[in-house]
Protein backbone atom coordinates (compact mmCIF):
# COMPACT_ATOMS: atom_id res chain seq x y z
CA UNK A 1 0.00 0.00 0.00
CA UNK A 2 1.29 2.99 -0.90
CA UNK A 3 0.15 6.82 0.25
CA UNK A 4 1.09 10.60 -0.25
CA UNK A 5 2.76 12.00 2.43
CA UNK A 6 4.83 15.67 3.26
CA UNK A 7 8.11 14.57 3.87
CA UNK A 8 10.69 16.55 5.34
CA UNK A 9 14.39 15.52 4.30
CA UNK A 10 17.55 17.46 5.64
CA UNK A 11 19.82 16.60 2.65
CA UNK A 12 20.95 19.21 0.97
CA UNK A 13 19.47 21.29 3.50
CA UNK A 14 15.94 21.45 5.07
CA UNK A 15 13.22 20.78 2.78
CA UNK A 16 9.73 19.12 2.49
CA UNK A 17 7.99 17.08 -0.74
CA UNK A 18 5.17 15.43 -1.41
CA UNK A 19 6.25 12.06 -1.69
CA UNK A 20 4.44 8.33 -1.85
CA UNK A 21 5.82 6.12 0.68
CA UNK A 22 5.10 2.28 2.19
CA UNK A 23 4.15 2.11 5.69
CA UNK A 24 6.74 -0.18 6.66
CA UNK A 25 8.73 3.07 5.98
CA UNK A 26 6.84 4.83 8.87
CA UNK A 27 7.73 5.10 12.59
CA UNK A 28 7.39 2.21 14.91
CA UNK A 29 4.04 2.08 16.65
CA UNK A 30 1.20 -0.33 17.76
CA UNK A 31 -1.32 1.66 15.75
CA UNK A 32 -2.00 2.59 12.34
CA UNK A 33 -4.52 5.39 11.76
CA UNK A 34 -5.98 6.39 8.27
CA UNK A 35 -5.77 10.42 8.52
CA UNK A 36 -9.03 11.91 7.41
CA UNK A 37 -7.60 15.49 8.82
CA UNK A 38 -4.08 17.36 10.24
CA UNK A 39 -3.80 20.77 10.90
CA UNK A 40 -0.91 23.11 9.67
CA UNK A 41 0.59 25.13 13.14
CA UNK A 42 3.19 27.27 13.12
CA UNK A 43 5.71 24.94 14.09
CA UNK A 44 5.05 22.93 11.27
CA UNK A 45 5.38 25.67 8.78
CA UNK A 46 9.19 25.83 10.76
CA UNK A 47 9.75 22.40 10.17
CA UNK A 48 8.58 22.13 6.47
CA UNK A 49 10.04 25.35 5.30
CA UNK A 50 13.50 24.31 7.07
CA UNK A 51 12.84 28.01 8.70
CA UNK A 52 12.78 26.39 12.18
CA UNK A 53 14.89 23.82 13.89
CA UNK A 54 12.15 21.78 14.96
CA UNK A 55 12.86 18.21 13.86
CA UNK A 56 14.96 16.15 15.93
CA UNK A 57 15.86 13.46 12.85
CA UNK A 58 14.78 12.66 9.17
CA UNK A 59 13.07 12.05 7.00
CA UNK A 60 10.32 12.64 9.21
CA UNK A 61 6.63 13.43 7.94
CA UNK A 62 5.52 16.50 9.35
CA UNK A 63 2.44 17.33 11.24
CA UNK A 64 1.88 17.89 14.86
CA UNK A 65 -1.88 16.91 15.14
CA UNK A 66 -4.22 14.26 13.26
CA UNK A 67 -7.34 12.83 13.57
CA UNK A 68 -8.65 9.63 11.31
CA UNK A 69 -9.77 6.13 11.84
CA UNK A 70 -8.25 3.07 13.12
CA UNK A 71 -6.88 1.03 10.34
CA UNK A 72 -5.15 -1.26 12.65
CA UNK A 73 -4.12 -2.01 16.03
CA UNK A 74 -1.35 -3.91 18.02
CA UNK A 75 -3.78 -4.71 21.29
CA UNK A 76 -7.27 -4.39 22.05
CA UNK A 77 -7.10 -0.85 23.20
CA UNK A 78 -8.38 0.40 20.07
CA UNK A 79 -11.00 -1.04 17.84
CA UNK A 80 -10.24 -0.97 14.20
CA UNK A 81 -12.73 2.15 12.63
CA UNK A 82 -12.25 3.93 16.19
CA UNK A 83 -11.95 7.48 15.36
CA UNK A 84 -9.36 9.02 17.16
CA UNK A 85 -7.11 12.18 17.24
CA UNK A 86 -3.14 12.43 18.61
CA UNK A 87 -1.40 15.88 19.17
CA UNK A 88 1.83 16.80 20.65
CA UNK A 89 4.07 13.52 22.05
CA UNK A 90 6.61 14.57 19.34
CA UNK A 91 4.67 13.60 16.61
CA UNK A 92 6.03 15.70 13.58
CA UNK A 93 9.16 16.32 15.75
CA UNK A 94 10.30 13.06 16.11
CA UNK A 95 8.13 10.62 14.71
CA UNK A 96 6.26 10.65 11.77
CA UNK A 97 3.36 13.06 12.19
CA UNK A 98 -0.02 13.86 10.45
CA UNK A 99 0.67 15.55 6.97
CA UNK A 100 0.08 12.47 5.52
CA UNK A 101 -2.36 9.79 4.51
CA UNK A 102 -1.51 7.32 7.00
CA UNK A 103 0.72 7.52 10.13
CA UNK A 104 1.74 4.84 12.71
CA UNK A 105 2.29 6.50 16.39
CA UNK A 106 2.49 4.43 20.23
CA UNK A 107 -0.75 2.62 21.91
CA UNK A 108 -0.48 5.82 24.58
CA UNK A 109 -0.49 8.62 22.62
CA UNK A 110 -3.74 8.06 21.10
CA UNK A 111 -7.19 9.86 21.79
CA UNK A 112 -10.45 7.90 20.93
CA UNK A 113 -12.41 11.04 19.77
CA UNK A 114 -15.03 12.34 21.94
CA UNK A 115 -18.78 12.25 20.68
CA UNK A 116 -19.38 16.03 21.00
CA UNK A 117 -17.22 16.67 17.77
CA UNK A 118 -15.57 14.67 14.37
CA UNK A 119 -12.61 14.85 12.84
CA UNK A 120 -12.80 17.70 11.39
CA UNK A 121 -13.95 19.74 13.74
CA UNK A 122 -11.16 18.07 15.92
CA UNK A 123 -8.89 19.41 13.79
CA UNK A 124 -10.25 22.95 13.74
CA UNK A 125 -9.73 23.01 17.21
CA UNK A 126 -6.17 21.13 16.38
CA UNK A 127 -2.73 22.07 18.72
CA UNK A 128 -4.03 25.86 18.65
CA UNK A 129 -7.55 25.02 20.27
CA UNK A 130 -6.13 22.71 22.98
CA UNK A 131 -3.76 24.71 24.13
CA UNK A 132 -5.85 27.55 24.56
CA UNK A 133 -8.30 25.07 26.47
CA UNK A 134 -4.92 23.68 28.66
CA UNK A 135 -4.69 27.88 29.46
CA UNK A 136 -7.61 28.03 30.75
CA UNK A 137 -7.41 24.52 32.84
CA UNK A 138 -4.34 25.52 34.44
CA UNK A 139 -5.86 29.33 35.16
CA UNK A 140 -8.62 27.67 36.44
CA UNK A 141 -7.37 25.25 38.95
CA UNK A 142 -5.33 27.97 39.84
CA UNK A 143 -8.44 30.06 41.26
CA UNK A 144 -9.07 32.19 38.12
CA UNK A 145 -12.93 33.49 38.34
CA UNK A 146 -14.84 36.07 36.03
CA UNK A 147 -15.19 38.31 38.93
CA UNK A 148 -11.21 38.60 39.37
CA UNK A 149 -11.68 40.55 35.90
CA UNK A 150 -10.85 40.92 32.34
CA UNK A 151 -8.46 38.34 30.63
CA UNK A 152 -6.40 40.24 28.01
CA UNK A 153 -5.63 37.87 25.53
CA UNK A 154 -2.52 38.96 23.30
CA UNK A 155 -2.03 37.76 19.59
CA UNK A 156 -5.80 37.79 19.64
CA UNK A 157 -6.38 36.95 16.11
CA UNK A 158 -3.93 34.09 15.97
CA UNK A 159 -4.86 30.29 16.28
CA UNK A 160 -4.31 30.16 19.76
CA UNK A 161 -5.87 33.36 20.27
CA UNK A 162 -9.61 32.82 18.64
CA UNK A 163 -9.98 29.96 20.46
CA UNK A 164 -9.04 31.31 23.61
CA UNK A 165 -11.20 34.85 23.02
CA UNK A 166 -14.30 32.71 21.71
CA UNK A 167 -13.84 29.97 24.88
CA UNK A 168 -13.64 32.54 27.53
CA UNK A 169 -16.18 34.30 26.35
CA UNK A 170 -18.80 31.55 26.69
CA UNK A 171 -17.77 31.05 29.29
CA UNK A 172 -18.82 34.01 31.29
CA UNK A 173 -15.12 35.99 31.53
CA UNK A 174 -14.69 39.65 30.15
CA UNK A 175 -12.30 39.01 27.18
CA UNK A 176 -9.33 42.18 25.72
CA UNK A 177 -8.71 41.07 22.40
CA UNK A 178 -5.54 42.79 22.17
CA UNK A 179 -4.52 42.47 18.55
CA UNK A 180 -2.16 44.53 15.93
CA UNK A 181 -4.43 44.28 13.03
CA UNK A 182 -7.37 46.71 12.81
CA UNK A 183 -9.18 44.62 10.55
CA UNK A 184 -9.85 42.33 12.69
CA UNK A 185 -12.25 44.16 15.39
CA UNK A 186 -15.38 42.68 13.71
CA UNK A 187 -13.75 38.90 13.84
CA UNK A 188 -13.02 38.92 17.03
CA UNK A 189 -15.83 40.81 18.69
CA UNK A 190 -18.22 38.38 16.70
CA UNK A 191 -16.03 35.70 18.59
CA UNK A 192 -16.79 37.13 21.76
CA UNK A 193 -14.85 39.60 22.62
CA UNK A 194 -15.87 42.25 25.09
CA UNK A 195 -13.17 44.65 23.81
CA UNK A 196 -11.10 45.28 20.84
CA UNK A 197 -7.81 47.12 21.36
CA UNK A 198 -4.50 47.85 19.68
CA UNK A 199 -1.26 48.13 22.05
CA UNK A 200 -0.66 52.02 21.32
CA UNK A 201 -4.40 52.08 22.69
CA UNK A 202 -4.05 50.15 25.84
CA UNK A 203 -1.29 52.38 27.55
CA UNK A 204 0.13 49.79 29.22
CA UNK A 205 2.70 51.16 31.68
CA UNK A 206 6.59 50.95 32.54
CA UNK A 207 5.99 50.65 36.35
CA UNK A 208 6.99 47.43 38.05
CA UNK A 209 4.08 47.46 39.69
CA UNK A 210 1.36 49.27 37.97
CA UNK A 211 -2.51 49.89 38.56
CA UNK A 212 -4.43 46.81 38.74
CA UNK A 213 -6.69 46.49 35.25
CA UNK A 214 -6.86 42.69 34.79
CA UNK A 215 -8.41 39.44 36.06
CA UNK A 216 -5.59 37.56 34.01
CA UNK A 217 -3.81 37.04 30.35
CA UNK A 218 -3.56 34.81 27.99
CA UNK A 219 -0.57 35.62 26.32
CA UNK A 220 0.99 34.26 22.68
CA UNK A 221 3.27 37.16 21.84
CA UNK A 222 6.05 37.51 25.19
CA UNK A 223 8.69 40.34 25.24
CA UNK A 224 7.74 43.91 26.90
CA UNK A 225 4.04 43.12 26.38
CA UNK A 226 3.84 40.18 28.65
CA UNK A 227 6.12 42.33 30.94
CA UNK A 228 3.39 45.02 31.22
CA UNK A 229 0.34 42.80 31.73
CA UNK A 230 1.92 40.85 34.79
CA UNK A 231 2.42 44.87 36.42
CA UNK A 232 -1.04 45.24 35.48
CA UNK A 233 -2.88 41.73 37.33
CA UNK A 234 -5.22 42.34 39.79
CA UNK A 235 -4.88 39.79 43.06
CA UNK A 236 -4.00 36.38 42.83
CA UNK A 237 -4.85 36.69 38.58
CA UNK A 238 -3.24 34.31 36.48
CA UNK A 239 -1.11 34.82 33.30
CA UNK A 240 -0.44 31.64 30.84
CA UNK A 241 1.79 32.17 29.25
CA UNK A 242 2.37 30.71 25.85
CA UNK A 243 3.92 31.93 22.79
CA UNK A 244 6.41 34.55 21.93
CA UNK A 245 4.97 35.78 18.58
CA UNK A 246 6.96 39.31 19.14
CA UNK A 247 10.11 38.08 21.49
CA UNK A 248 11.13 35.05 23.44
CA UNK A 249 12.62 38.01 26.53
CA UNK A 250 10.86 38.43 29.61
CA UNK A 251 12.07 41.32 32.04
CA UNK A 252 9.85 41.57 34.84
CA UNK A 253 10.44 42.61 38.10
CA UNK A 254 8.84 40.74 41.26
CA UNK A 255 6.90 42.99 42.37
CA UNK A 256 3.19 41.53 41.11
CA UNK A 257 4.06 38.42 42.22
CA UNK A 258 5.17 39.00 45.65
CA UNK A 259 2.91 42.07 46.53
CA UNK A 260 -0.39 40.79 44.62
CA UNK A 261 0.32 36.85 44.12
CA UNK A 262 0.13 36.92 40.48
CA UNK A 263 0.94 33.98 39.06
CA UNK A 264 2.91 33.08 35.91
CA UNK A 265 1.64 29.80 33.78
CA UNK A 266 3.79 27.92 31.65
CA UNK A 267 1.75 25.78 29.06
CA UNK A 268 3.57 23.26 26.97
CA UNK A 269 1.21 21.50 24.58
CA UNK A 270 3.80 18.80 23.63
CA UNK A 271 4.93 18.00 26.89
CA UNK A 272 1.17 17.64 28.39
CA UNK A 273 1.04 14.60 30.44
CA UNK A 274 -0.96 11.52 29.02
CA UNK A 275 -4.20 12.40 31.39
CA UNK A 276 -4.32 15.73 31.39
CA UNK A 277 -3.99 15.89 27.87
CA UNK A 278 -6.90 13.31 27.49
CA UNK A 279 -9.00 15.15 29.48
CA UNK A 280 -8.47 18.19 28.18
CA UNK A 281 -9.72 17.07 24.67
CA UNK A 282 -12.66 15.34 26.31
CA UNK A 283 -13.99 18.84 28.02
CA UNK A 284 -14.83 20.11 24.58
CA UNK A 285 -18.37 20.13 24.62
CA UNK A 286 -18.73 19.29 28.41
CA UNK A 287 -16.80 21.03 31.24
CA UNK A 288 -15.85 23.53 28.28
CA UNK A 289 -18.08 24.63 25.60
CA UNK A 290 -17.66 23.92 22.00
CA UNK A 291 -15.87 26.14 19.96
CA UNK A 292 -18.33 28.16 17.46
CA UNK A 293 -16.83 26.48 14.72
CA UNK A 294 -18.34 28.62 11.92
CA UNK A 295 -16.80 31.35 13.33
CA UNK A 296 -12.98 30.52 14.06
CA UNK A 297 -11.28 31.96 10.83
CA UNK A 298 -10.55 28.58 9.04
CA UNK A 299 -9.91 27.28 5.88
CA UNK A 300 -9.30 23.93 4.28
CA UNK A 301 -7.10 22.67 1.87
CA UNK A 302 -6.19 19.15 0.16
CA UNK A 303 -2.76 17.27 1.50
CA UNK A 304 -1.60 17.64 -2.37
CA UNK A 305 -1.76 21.15 -1.93
CA UNK A 306 -0.29 21.89 1.03
CA UNK A 307 3.39 23.28 -0.11
CA UNK A 308 3.03 27.22 -0.51
CA UNK A 309 1.05 27.45 2.94
CA UNK A 310 4.01 26.98 4.67
CA UNK A 311 5.53 29.75 3.85
CA UNK A 312 2.78 31.83 3.33
CA UNK A 313 2.07 31.37 7.27
CA UNK A 314 5.50 32.23 8.50
CA UNK A 315 5.59 35.40 6.25
CA UNK A 316 1.90 36.22 7.57
CA UNK A 317 0.28 36.33 3.83
CA UNK A 318 -2.52 33.55 5.53
CA UNK A 319 -4.11 33.69 8.93
CA UNK A 320 -6.48 31.59 10.18
CA UNK A 321 -6.47 27.81 11.37
CA UNK A 322 -5.27 25.67 8.14
CA UNK A 323 -7.11 22.34 7.99
CA UNK A 324 -5.24 19.63 5.75
CA UNK A 325 -7.88 16.89 3.86
CA UNK A 326 -5.47 14.26 3.77
CA UNK A 327 -7.75 11.71 2.03
N1 LIG B 1 3.23 26.67 24.33
C1 LIG B 1 2.62 25.88 23.46
O1 LIG B 1 2.37 24.71 23.71
C2 LIG B 1 2.19 26.44 22.14
C3 LIG B 1 1.21 25.82 21.37
C4 LIG B 1 0.78 26.45 20.17
C5 LIG B 1 1.37 27.64 19.78
N2 LIG B 1 2.37 28.19 20.55
C6 LIG B 1 2.97 29.48 20.22
O2 LIG B 1 1.97 30.45 20.54
C7 LIG B 1 2.04 31.55 19.62
C8 LIG B 1 0.68 31.69 18.96
O3 LIG B 1 0.41 30.53 18.18
P1 LIG B 1 -0.70 30.56 17.05
O4 LIG B 1 -0.88 29.19 16.55
O5 LIG B 1 -1.88 31.32 17.56
O6 LIG B 1 0.05 31.45 15.96
P2 LIG B 1 -0.59 32.39 14.83
O7 LIG B 1 -1.88 31.84 14.36
O8 LIG B 1 0.52 32.64 13.85
O9 LIG B 1 -0.92 33.73 15.64
C9 LIG B 1 0.05 34.53 16.25
C10 LIG B 1 -0.55 35.92 16.43
O10 LIG B 1 0.35 36.71 17.18
C11 LIG B 1 0.28 38.06 16.74
N3 LIG B 1 1.63 38.48 16.32
C12 LIG B 1 2.38 37.95 15.35
N4 LIG B 1 3.56 38.59 15.27
C13 LIG B 1 3.53 39.54 16.22
C14 LIG B 1 4.45 40.53 16.64
N5 LIG B 1 5.65 40.67 16.06
N6 LIG B 1 4.10 41.33 17.64
C15 LIG B 1 2.90 41.20 18.24
N7 LIG B 1 1.98 40.29 17.89
C16 LIG B 1 2.30 39.46 16.89
C17 LIG B 1 -0.72 38.10 15.60
O11 LIG B 1 -1.97 38.39 16.20
P3 LIG B 1 -2.72 39.77 15.85
O12 LIG B 1 -2.74 39.82 14.36
O13 LIG B 1 -4.07 39.64 16.47
O14 LIG B 1 -1.88 40.83 16.46
C18 LIG B 1 -0.77 36.68 15.13
O15 LIG B 1 -1.98 36.37 14.51
C19 LIG B 1 3.19 31.23 18.67
O16 LIG B 1 4.35 31.85 19.18
C20 LIG B 1 3.31 29.71 18.76
O17 LIG B 1 4.60 29.27 18.44
C21 LIG B 1 2.78 27.62 21.71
Amino acid sequence: MSFLACRVFDQPNVHHRLVQMEASELSDGEVLIKVDYSSINYKDALAASGRGKIMKSFPLNAGIDLAGTIESSGDYTFQVGQKVLVNGCGIGEQHDGGLAQYARVKNEWVIPLPNTYDTKQAMIIGTAGFTAALAIYRMQQNGQTPDKGPIVVTGASGGVGSFAVNLLSKMGYQTIALTSRETMVDYLLDLGASQVTTLDKLELSEKPLAKALYGGAIDNIGGETLSKIIAHTNLWGNIASIGLADSPKLQAMVFPFILRGVSLLGISSTNCPMDLRTKIWHQFGNELPLPDFDKILSKEIPLAEVSPYFDELIDKKHYGRLIVNCQ
